[in-house]
């Protein structure tokens, strides 16, 4: 919402139903706290419901990033799209990250994925970038790799779950083989554009939290609560 996206596809699979009901009314628990203390805490999903649609479509099959994106693009068609991956948590003091990445897009019309740096030995956990510096924090992507070794890791700059991507991605994805441990990754197919210069990695100025990890979503609950507290 913060950068301007209203139109919100959720790429969803069995047994996550309650994804679906949390952007939705629930008469039976709004009954149960209308006019206790807690019946302000709707306020907010309320104002994501009644600004947002949501739409929603099933990857059956664990097929990777790729093919994630690749499902989701019946609900989103060919237009320029954010992808965010939910287990990265970004926080940031003024413009969030989408909404920073939205002004560069204006700027470069072209993918673009969000970086920072990672300690060398966490490359494998990665798809990692290597590019030319243009300008304050964005670097036009030259090489990208999925998890590569730290000894084969062509830098620590990692790629995080915040990507703009053009939709001519569609029809990359379908063309890339399968990669890293044989699924359709995201990494390969923008890799597929970053030679023809079409990719732009850009360190967000923020913090993330990889809530994918147990420590980065303990320290993620710590952050907010004292953020909540103060
Ligand atoms: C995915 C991507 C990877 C990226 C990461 C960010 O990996 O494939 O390139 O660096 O998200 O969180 P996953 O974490 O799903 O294994």
């Amino acid at each position: 919402m913060d950068a301007g996206i209203t139109e919100i596809g959720v790429v969803t699979g069995r047994g996550k139903r309650a994804i679906e009901d949390h952007f939705d009314i629930s008469y039976e628990l709004e009954h149960e706290i209308a006019g206790s203390d807690k019946e302000e805490l709707l306020s907010s999903t309320r104002e994501i419901m009644d600004r947002c649609t949501f739409s929603y479509t099933r990857q059956v099959e664990m097929k990777g990033l790729g093919h994630a994106i690749l499902v989701g693009e019946t609900l989103i068609g060919r237009e320029p799209f954010a992808v965010v991956l939910a287990d990265d948590y970004c926080v940031t003091e003024g413009d969030g990250v989408l909404a920073q990445m939205v002004k560069l897009y204006e700027k470069y019309q072209c993918s673009i994925v969000a970086i920072e740096e990672v300690p060398i030995e966490e490359t494998y956990r990665y798809g990692v970038i290597e590019g030319d510096l243009e300008a304050d924090g964005v670097y036009r992507i030259r090489n990208m790799v999925e998890k590569p070794a730290p000894e084969n890791a062509p830098s620590n700059l990692a790629i995080i779950g915040r990507y703009i991507l053009s939709p001519d991605i569609f029809d990359v994805i379908r063309s890339t083989p399968p990669g890293k441990n044989g699924e359709m990754q995201i990494t390969d197919a923008l890799q597929i554009q970053a030679q023809q210069s079409r990719v732009i990695g850009y360190r967000f100025a923020g913090r993330r939290f990889d809530c994918g990890s147990v420590d980065g979503y303990i320290e993620a609950t710590n952050y907010t609560y004292q953020l909540q507290s103060s």
